[in-house]
């Protein structure tokens, strides 16, 4: 029980001094509840305000790919580098150990492979991601593929409304649909429909006019990083993407699949969060390697 005697009264109140930065830090979320900022802040760096996320949700679409053949030996040793993993829960819990410091981002939608034709139809149970202790839940949007169109955005749209009251930020990702031009015009609706739908975060891909993508999206945007590069040309691409207002990147083969993964992690991180140039994030991953 509480002592009764010897309570002391408060004399501390600071007064006349304002309390400052009431402003959130990450964009379109000063309205958002406590827990839900929490999980952004969790995954996006309060300095920077950026974000480098490792993709390894590849084997739910196309098996063990290269560079993912084992996650244990190949993706854990990177998760010091890196600001989020984002995974599917199969790996995350069979392989990932649950005293791993780095935030989770789960995909949480599944439906189809790449066998057959893309379909995530199916998305996980709130109850199950705020169990693993996700910091957010991602599916995917196939804005203009006239089949599976309605269904992905539905996925998104219901996600996000059982999501976001209990704190879980939805990151909704653009995947290409068929016969799509791959431009500022395509990616720039796709990110604002996942935006209007719900999401908290929008991942797609950079493009030329890319600074329109971003600027008519109210919530995050980072990019993917699509099929492995040169080193030069993956640091050109985030540093591109950066420049243009993007909030980091969610990248998979061009770390995972890089002759140096962990020394391509970290000059992703330099040119993310410290302001590097392609050429000094290239000098970095050198200076890494081996
Ligand atoms: C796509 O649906 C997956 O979510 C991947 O995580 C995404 O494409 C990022 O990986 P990558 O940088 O290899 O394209």
């Amino acid at each position: 029980m509480a002592d009764l005697d010897d309570i002391r009264d408060g004399n501390n109140f600071g007064v006349g001094i304002p309390v400052e930065g009431q402003s959130f830090y990450i964009k379109g979320h000063d309205h958002a509840g406590w827990g839900l900022k929490n999980r952004l802040a969790n995954m996006f760096n309060k300095k920077s305000g950026n974000s480098v996320m490792l993709a390894f949700d590849h084997g739910f679409l196309m098996g063990p790919t290269s560079g993912l053949e084992r996650v244990d030996l190949n993706i854990l040793p990177l998760a010091p580098y890196v600001d989020v993993m984002m995974g599917c829960k199969g790996m995350i819990r069979s392989t990932v150990p649950a005293d791993c410091e780095t935030p989770i981002a789960l995909r949480a939608d599944a439906g189809t492979t790449i066998l057959t034709t893309m379909n995530d139809n199916v998305v996980m149970d709130i109850n199950e991601a705020l169990a693993m202790n996700a910091q957010c839940m991602a599916v995917m949007l196939s804005v203009g593929c006239k089949d599976t169109e309605a269904t992905t955005v539905k996925n998104l749209f219901t996600l996000a409304d059982k999501a976001n009251p209990l704190g879980m930020p939805v990151m909704g990702i653009t995947a290409v649909g068929k016969d799509m031009v791959r431009d500022a015009r395509y990616f720039g609706l796709a990110s604002r429909v996942c935006a209007e739908n719900g999401a908290n975060i929008v991942k797609t891909y950079y493009t030329e006019g890319f600074e329109k993508v971003v600027a008519g999206c109210p919530v995050p945007v980072v990019i993917a990083g699509g099929k492995k590069l040169p080193e030069l040309e993956a640091l050109e691409l985030s540093y591109k993407a950066i420049s243009c207002g993007a909030v980091g990147v969610d990248m998979g083969r061009n770390i995972f699949q890089s002759e140096d993964p962990a020394a391509m992690a970290q000059a992703v991180a330099g040119v993310v969060h410290d302001g590097l140039t392609p050429e000094q994030g290239l000098e970095k991953f050198n200076d890494l390697k081996g």
